[in-house]
């Protein structure tokens, strides 16, 4: 893989025994892995597999009923989500209603001025506006030509790069994007994956993700770590974990592992 360094470094988030269960269903079970910096992990498995409930412990939504979370090397766990937020997980969501009615500078602005708040930056005057940061950002996702557009107006694939300049204006260390392609047409979802992937080396981000789409997967993650009812079954190369007879019989029928699914 195009990692060229990085590979002895501490991973930024590491996991160990990672459980929880909802009565006696066994959402999440023992589940560990790593994450470094710059690296793109992809977390599959069939529906109920477990990777939302574990998403939700990562970010602070749900409390593990056991295991550490460390993020460089610091544990996470029981902490509450604004705090973990503070502590550079981003996540990439949903614009929400309030915001579709700004533009897409403005909304980029506010996530670069609640950064600087939490910095301690004291100069609202100064830093009010943020507007060369904001535009550079939205550079390097290829929407500065947007940039004075209203949200709500945005193809669906505009904004889920809008969403991704908002989420890296907080500098995360960790971004975990639950199903970021979910909507979006073949061409959209791996472009978009491609320019987390750019991103991501070139700022040492860590990326979790979950994704339907196996051809976005085998193409553009390193590791590819797999669930089935909580437990993990794989872990490995995209290469390695297609020809696993367990993760393939986990598909079997569903022509995922194949391409066909979509
Ligand atoms: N809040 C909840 N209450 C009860 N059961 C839940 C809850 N969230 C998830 N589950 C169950 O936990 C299992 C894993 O779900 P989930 O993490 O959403 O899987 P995935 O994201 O891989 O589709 C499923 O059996 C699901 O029904
Ligand atoms: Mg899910």
């Amino acid at each position: 893989m195009a990692k060229a360094d990085g590979m002895s470094a501490a991973p930024v988030l590491e996991v160990r025994g990672l459980s929880k269960a909802f009565g006696g269903v066994r959402a999440v079970d023992d589940v560990h892995f790593a994450v470094s910096s710059g690296e793109l992990l992809a977390m599959i498995g069939p529906n109920g597999a477990g990777k939302s409930t574990c998403f939700n412990m990562l970010n602070g939504q749900l409390r593990p009923d056991a295991g550490t979370v460390m993020l460089e090397r610091r544990s996470i766990v029981g902490l509450p989500p604004r705090q973990i937020w503070r502590l550079g997980v981003g996540r990439t969501f949903q614009i929400t209603a309030t915001f579709v009615s700004m533009t897409v500078r403005e909304n980029v602005q506010m996530a670069l001025i609640s950064h600087h708040r939490r910095l301690g930056s004291l100069l609202p005057r100064a830093s009010s506006l943020h507007v060369a940061e904001a535009d550079a950002l939205l550079e390097r996702v290829a929407m500065r030509d947007q940039a004075e557009r209203v949200c709500g107006v945005l193809a669906y694939g505009d904004l889920k790069r809008v969403e991704l300049a908002v989420a890296l204006a907080n500098e995360p260390r960790l971004l975990l994007m639950d199903e970021p392609t979910a909507g979006m047409a073949p061409k959209e979802r791996i472009q978009l994956m491609e320019l987390t992937a750019r991103l991501a080396r070139e700022r040492g981000i860590a990326v979790l993700f979950t994704e339907h789409d196996m051809d976005v997967v085998f193409g553009h993650a390193d590791r590819v770590i797999v669930l089935d009812r909580g437990r993990l079954i794989a872990e490995g190369t995209p290469a390695e974990v297609r020809a696993d007879p367990q993760v393939q019989a986990v598909y079997l029928g569903t022509g995922a592992m194949y391409g066909h699914d979509a």
